[in-house]
Parts: structure tokens; C-alpha cells; sequence
């Protein structure tokens, strides 16, 4: 979330205005207080008045016409947590890569000394003109962040580099950037998340209901305090882009309810079957300051998977006492991951598990904080109503040597920087 930040969007020319009207909304439905200031070009595309009325500000565009502020772009400039020009056009990127300040907008990005998120988008050989490449280069290396255009529908009527990523996207990148505190840079976490997938043919698997949204929520949490973030996620359904309120509450336009964004700045190892979450974690987990194991690993997998569709005729059954037919699935152990990280954890490295359980919770949860050498278990009653697989919230105990620690229903996110917390022993508000 974005309360208490000031975000000054700045909107160029181009046909891709229309989307940041979607963009301003979202920062605003976020928590943000957002100037926007518009290029006299961009009025052709989108009013002024759609600004104002989505960010409760003037919009302001001639660095001397009059505004709530004595020497705007001054005052602005010092209000600001950061400056997002979304859409960037090649004319404007140029100004602000020679340090032109003829209008509002390149006056106080200038002023500015917030971070910097610029998000070109124009016609494909604009973006590859190496007028626009170098001076891309050199905003870059002033410490100023790009968001690479997507290729897509571009308007001139072919698909190509050049388009404006969807909001959601420019949203997740400022949470990203300005959302948290970063007490957590320099750390590398690997989070595993969602199910795994055992095949039973080529057609066929046995999962579970996880949705990923725990790990999910937690490399967000990660990645917006500043560690490095390994995902491990296992398949899980994604959302699509689009409207604001999809984007603040996680889930996007038209998604099922159990879907996942993929968070800004996170690296992403995609796994299906335990044997392959196994290897990846082993991979991975070198070097790393802490490891967070939130996938829900198969414990068992079957025996002897085929390598043909298995046919009906195929399967043998045996008939119980009631002359009902029985078909038997030969199942054999995963590798416990969790244990395998427990016996060959690094100096210093933090092991954090999570326990799933519908009865005697912290019992059962305490011995595999034993067993499994972990150092935090992360524990929920899924019989417990807002806990559990699919949910935004979750009810959880944080178990470690000294204690338990029970939480309130908090949302998935809100979960996430407790656990952050305890497993990096950190006390405070994030
Ligand atoms: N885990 C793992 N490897 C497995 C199974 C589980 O690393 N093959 C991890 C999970 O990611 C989780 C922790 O172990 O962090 C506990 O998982 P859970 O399913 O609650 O417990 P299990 O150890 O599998 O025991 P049981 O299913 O009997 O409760």
C-alpha cells in the first residue's frame, strides 16, 4: 500500500494517456496523494479534468499558471516520494535526459530528487531510434528506473515494442519502489509457493488446493523491503491485468478469486512435481539468508508413473466385502524438503516451514519445528474460517524455541511482514 506517499505522475503525449487516467485511480484507491502534471500535448489525448477529478488535485501543466502551491514545481518536488512519467514519449524522454525544463512537468522532474520511474511508450522505431536508446542509457545510468514497454497492439495498427505496460504492472513497480521500508536489502530469500503436481500418466496428476497466495504474498513483502527474492512457485493461476481495485486487492480483472500477481522484482523458478521443487530449493537455497517454505510439497507420489495415457482397461480392482470394486493407486515418499534444509543448513541461514494441520496445532506444529530443524513454523487450523488455501486472510501461530505467538485474522500481505519479521527478528511496523 501507498499511505501517506506522494506520488507525482507525469503525463506526456501519446496515445497510452488514456491508461494512466487507470493509473492515477489506482494510486489514489492505494493510499497515495497524486499530483498529476500533464504536457500540453497530452490534453489532446486525455482533459485535464479526468485528472482532477481522479486525484483531487489541478492539474497542472505551465510552470507559471496559478496553483494551490507559491512556486509549484518547487513545492512539489519536495512533497514527493516519487515521480512516475507514465506515458513517457520519446520527445519528452529526450528533454529529460538534456535536463530541459520548459513546462511543469520537466521542471519539477528536474526538481525532483525523489525516486524516478519512467515508462516509455511509442511507435517501435522511435523506442529503437538510437537517439531515444542512448538517451534511455543515460537516464539510466543517473540511477532513474525504466520500465521496458510490452509488445503488443500498437496504434498505428501492428503488433510490436512500444506499448505501455497495463497499470497494474506501473502500480505493482511503485509499491515496489516506495511501498516499505528497506530493512531487509542485501538479504536473498527463497519462498516456495503453490502445489506441487505428481503425474500419474501424461494426462493425469494428484495436487492439492494450495493457490500460492501465502508465498505469493510473501516474496511481494520481501522484494518491496529490499532482499533478493528467489520464488520457487509450483502452478498457479495468474491474473490478468486491468482495473485498479483488482490490483488493491490483489486479484486481477476477470480472475478467478484464487489468482496471483506476479510481484514487481522477484525471480521466478517455475516447478510442477515435488522432485523438481526438491531441486530447484537445493539450488537455490545456496547462499541464501533465509528460506520460506510456504508451497504445500506432495508427501507422496505415484510409485510407478506411466508413459502412456493409462487406459480404464488397464487397472486392476480388487472387490471389498460389499462386492464394490476397488482400484489402488501405488504411492512412494517425496523427499521431505524442509528436512533436507533443516540438515544442511548454512551458518545463519533462517528456516522457515509451514504447518497445515485441522487438529492439535501447535502440537503438531512444534514437533515439525523439532524434527525438521526448522527455525520458525508458520502455523494455521485450516478448519479455522479465513485461514487457510484460496483465502486473502490468514489466521497463523508463529512458533519458534521460545514460544508461540498467535496472530489475528490479517490479510495475506499483512501475514507476510509479521512473518518477515519474526523470522529476521525484527520488531516494528512496516
Ligand atoms: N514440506 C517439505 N517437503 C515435503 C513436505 C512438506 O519441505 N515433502 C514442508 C512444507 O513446505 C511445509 C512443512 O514441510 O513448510 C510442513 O508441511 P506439512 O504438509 O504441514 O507437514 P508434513 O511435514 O508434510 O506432515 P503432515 O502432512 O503429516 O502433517
Amino acid at each position: 500500500m501507498l499511505n501517506g506517499k506522494t506520488v507525482i505522475l507525469g503525463v506526456s503525449g501519446g496515445i497510452a494517456a488514456y491508461k494512466a487516467a487507470a493509473l492515477c485511480s489506482a494510486l489514489k484507491q492505494g493510499g497515495a496523494d497524486v499530483y498529476v502534471l500533464m504536457t500540453e500535448h497530452a490534453k489532446e489525448f486525455v482533459g485535464a479534468a479526468t485528472f482532477e477529478a481522479l486525484s483531487g488535485h489541478r492539474v497542472i501543466t505551465d510552470t507559471f499558471e496559478s496553483s494551490e502551491f507559491l512556486i509549484p514545481h518547487i513545492r512539489l518536488a519536495h512533497l514527493a516520494d516519487l515521480f512516475v512519467a507514465a506515458p513517457a514519449t520519446a520527445n519528452l524522454i529526450a528533454k529529460l535526459a538534456c535536463g530541459i525544463a520548459d513546462d511543469m512537468l520537466t521542471s519539477t522532474f528536474l526538481a525532483c530528487t525523489c525516486p524516478k520511474l519512467i515508462v516509455p511508450a511509442m511507435n517501435v522505431n522511435m523506442y529503437d531510434n538510437p537517439a531515444t536508446v542512448d538517451n534511455l542509457a543515460l537516464l539510466k545510468k543517473r540511477g532513474i528506473t525504466l520500465l521496458e514497454p510490452d509488445t503488443g497492439h500498437l496504434a498505428e495498427g501492428l503488433s510490436a515494442k512500444g506499448k505501455m505496460p497495463e497499470p497494474s504492472v506501473i502500480y505493482r513497480q511503485i509499491e515496489y519502489m516506495i511501498g516499505c521500508k528497506k530493512d531487509l536489502s542485501g538479504k536473498k530469500i527463497v519462498i516456495t509457493a503453490g502445489p506441487t503436481e505428481e503425474a500419474l500418466d501424461p494426462v493425469r496428476f494428484l495436487t492439492n488446493h494450495s493457490s500460492g497466495k501465502m508465498g505469493y504474498a510473501l516474496a511481494k513483502a520481501a522484494a518491496q523491503r529490499g532482499a533478493c527474492v528467489v520464488l520457487i512457485s509450483g502452478h498457479v493461476q495468474e491474473a490478468g491485468d486491468g482495473v485498479e481495485n483488482a490490483l488493491l486487492c490483489g486479484t486481477g480483472t476477470g480472475s478467478s478469486p484464487e489468482a496471483v500477481l506476479m510481484p514487481a522484482g522477484v525471480r521466478r523458478v517455475r516447478i510442477r512435481s515435488a522432485v523438481q521443487l526438491a531441486e530447484a530449493v537445493k539450488a537455490e537455497s545456496r547462499g541464501a539468508d533465509c528460506v520460506i517454505m510456504a508451497a504445500a510439497v506432495a508427501d507422496f507420489t505415484p510409485a510407478y508413473p506411466a508413459d502412456e495415457k493409462l487406459k480404464k482397461t488397464q487397472m486392476q480392482p480388487e472387490t471389498d466385502e460389499s462386492g464394490q470394486e476397488i482400484y489402488t493407486l501405488r504411492l512412494k515418499r517425496t523427499e521431505d524438503v524442509l528436512s533436507w534444509l533443516g540438515a544442511h543448513k548454512e551458518p545463519g541461514q533462517v528456516l522457515v516451514g509451514f504447518s497445515m494441520e485441522t487438529r492439535d496445532l501447535v502440537e503438531n506444529s512444534r514437533k515439525k519445528l523439532r524434527e525438521k530443524h526448522a527455525d520458525l513454523i508458520v502455523a494455521n487450523n485450516l478448519k479455522e474460517p479465513g485461514a487457510g488455501f484460496g483465502t486473502d486472510t490468514n489466521i497463523v501461530t508463529l512458533i519458534d524455541q521460545n514460544g508461540e505467538k498467535g496472530l489475528p485474522i490479517l490479510s495475506k500481505e499483512e501475514t507476510a511482514h509479521c512473518v518477515l519479521d519474526a523470522a529476521f527478528g525484527i520488531n516494528g511496523e512496516n
